[in-house]
C-alpha cells in the first residue's frame, strides 16, 4: 500500500485515506460555492497577520496577490478542483502555495478549518440576506404600485372561502404587503446574529498568536468578533434561522400563489396572469396554467424540508466542530436559490397582474355580502344586534329563494322581515357604501387603502435598500 498521505493533515497517518471514504468526507463538489468568501475571509487573515508581526509585508503581498489570482482562476473555469484535498479551503490553499511556494503555508497560521468555514459562511449569508431583502423590499413595490391602481375595486372577501363581506382588491393585496413587512424584517434581524466574526476562534480553544480579531473584523465588515471561540466554530443556528425565516415567508408566498390559483381559474375569473408567467397543456389546446403560483407553491415543500435537515444536524452535539456540520452547507444554499427564484418571479409577474374588475364586483354582489351591512343598519335603528342577525337571516333565506340579491329587494320585500328598515338602507345595501363605511386604519375603505399604500411608500423608502 502507498504511504502517500493527505497533502495537508497526513502527518500521523500510515496509510492513505480510503479512496471511497476520500470521496465520501470531501464537500468541494458544493463548497466550492463560497470560493469568494474563502478568499476574502484568507485575505483579511493575512493582513491581520501582518498587522501583529507574524507575517512580514512581503509574505502578505504574495498571499493577496496568489489569492487574487486564483480568484480569477476560479471565474474563468480554469482553476482544477480536486476531491482528494476535500473542501474548497484546501483546494485553495494548496493551489496558493504551487503558486507562491513556501509562504501559502504560512496562510494558515491560527486559523483552523473550523472557523475558516463558519466565517466563510456567515459572509456568504450576508451577501445573499442582503440580496433577498431587496427582492422582498422589489416584490412589496409591485403590490403598492398594484394596491393604488386596484384601491377601489370591489371584491368579495372571505372567509371559510365562503363570500363573507365586500372588500377593496387594494386592500387584499395589502394585506400581502403586511405578511411581507414581517418577512423582511425576519431576515433583517437574521442578520443581525448572522454577522458576527468567527475567526480566531481557530480549531475550538482560540490561538497562541498576538491576533487582533477587532482588526480582521473591521476588514471583513462583521459587527464584532464572536465571543466564546467554542461557540463560534459550533453552532449554526444562524443558518437555522435563516430557513426558519425563508419558511415562514414560503409559507406566505403559498398563501398568495393558492389566491392566484383560484382566482385564475374559469370559476372565479378576477384577474389574468399575463401570458409570460403562464405555460401551456402539451394535450389540451385551451389551456393556460398558472405554473409560477403552483410552483412556488410547492417549492415551500423543500425549504421546510431544509430547515428540519438544519435543526436535525444540529441537535444533540456536543461541543464545539463536529464533521456533522458540513451538512449545513446543501440545504443551505438550497434554501437560498429557491427564496431567491421565488421572490424573483413574484417580483416581475405579480406587477403585471389584471384584475377583471367585473367580474370580482359580479361575485361579491352574488353572494349576499352586504348582509352584515344590514345588521349594523338595523342596530343604528335600535334593534339589538341578536335580533338583527335574525332578521337579517330570514332576508338572506328570501333572496335565496326569490334569486334576489339584498340591495335588490324593494323596500316592501326588506319590510317584511323589520319595519325598522327605512328607505335609506339602500345606502348600506351597495358593495360602495359597505366598503367605504370601513373608514378606520386597517379597514378595507378605499381612502384606507390609498393611506396604506402612503404607509407603505414611507416605509419602503425608510429601508434603503
Ligand atoms: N469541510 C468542512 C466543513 O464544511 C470544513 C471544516 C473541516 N474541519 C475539520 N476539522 N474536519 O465543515
Amino acid at each position: 500500500m502507498s504511504k502517500e498521505t493527505n497533502q495537508q493533515w497526513g502527518g500521523r497517518f500510515s496509510e492513505p485515506t480510503d479512496a471511497f471514504v476520500a470521496r465520501f468526507t470531501a464537500s468541494v463538489d458544493f463548497d466550492r460555492r463560497l470560493y469568494k468568501q474563502d478568499i476574502q475571509g484568507s485575505i483579511a487573515h493575512a493582513k491581520m497577520l501582518t498587522k501583529v508581526g507574524v507575517l512580514s509585508d512581503k509574505e502578505r503581498d504574495d498571499i493577496i496577490r496568489g489569492l487574487s489570482e486564483i480568484r480569477i482562476e476560479i471565474e474563468r473555469g480554469e482553476f482544477e478542483w480536486s476531491v482528494a484535498l476535500e473542501d474548497v479551503h484546501m483546494n485553495i490553499e494548496a493551489a496558493l502555495t504551487k503558486k507562491i511556494g513556501i509562504t501559502g503555508k504560512k496562510l494558515h497560521t491560527g486559523r483552523s478549518r473550523n472557523d475558516q468555514v463558519a466565517t466563510d459562511i456567515r459572509l456568504y449569508m450576508r451577501d445573499e440576506i442582503d440580496l433577498i431583502l431587496s427582492e422582498i423590499s422589489r416584490l412589496q413595490q409591485g403590490l403598492l404600485d398594484l394596491a393604488e391602481r386596484e384601491f377601489d375595486t370591489i371584491m368579495p372577501g372571505f372567509t371559510h372561502l365562503q363570500t363573507a363581506q365586500p372588500v377593496t382588491f387594494g386592500h387584499h393585496l395589502m394585506a400581502w404587503f403586511e405578511m411581507l413587512s414581517r418577512d423582511y424584517e425576519r431576515f433583517a434581524d437574521c442578520r443581525k446574529r448572522v454577522n458576527v466574526m468567527p475567526l480566531g476562534a481557530a480549531a475550538l480553544a482560540g490561538t497562541t498568536y498576538p491576533i487582533d480579531r477587532h482588526y480582521t473584523a473591521e476588514l471583513l465588515q462583521f459587527d464584532a468578533p464572536a465571543g466564546n471561540s467554542l461557540d463560534a466554530v459550533s453552532d449554526r443556528d444562524f443558518a437555522i434561522e435563516f430557513c426558519a425565516a425563508s419558511s415562514v415567508l414560503l409559507m406566505h408566498m403559498t398563501r398568495m400563489s393558492e389566491e392566484l390559483v383560484l382566482w385564475t381559474s374559469a370559476q372565479f375569473n378576477f384577474i389574468n396572469l399575463p401570458d409570460r408567467f403562464c405555460t401551456g397543456s402539451s394535450i389540451m389546446p385551451q389551456k393556460k396554467n398558472p405554473d409560477v403560483p403552483e410552483l412556488v407553491r410547492g417549492k415551500s415543500g423543500r425549504v421546510y424540508g431544509h430547515l428540519i435537515a438544519l435543526l436535525t444536524l444540529m441537535k444533540s452535539q456536543p461541543l464545539a466542530y463536529n464533521k456533522d456540520n458540513q451538512e449545513d452547507k446543501e440545504p443551505l444554499f438550497d434554501a437560498v436559490d429557491t427564496v431567491k427564484g421565488c421572490l424573483r418571479a413574484f417580483g416581475d409577474m405579480v406587477p403585471a397582474i389584471e384584475s377583471r374588475k367585473d367580474q370580482m364586483r359580479e361575485a361579491a354582489r352574488r353572494g349576499f355580502s352586504t348582509a352584515t351591512d344590514l345588521a349594523d343598519y338595523l342596530v343604528r335603528k335600535g334593534v339589538a344586534f341578536r335580533d338583527a342577525h335574525e332578521i337579517v337571516g330570514l332576508s338572506v333565506a328570501y333572496g335565496i329563494k326569490s334569486g334576489k340579491d339584498l340591495s335588490e329587494m324593494s323596500l316592501d320585500e326588506l319590510q317584511q322581515f323589520s319595519d325598522a328598515i327605512g328607505e335609506d338602507v339602500f345606502d348600506v345595501l351597495t358593495l360602495e357604501g359597505s366598503v367605504a363605511a370601513r373608514n378606520h386604519i386597517g379597514g378595507t375603505a378605499p381612502d384606507q387603502v390609498l393611506a396604506a399604500v402612503a404607509r407603505g411608500r414611507d416605509l419602503l423608502a425608510a429601508r434603503g435598500d
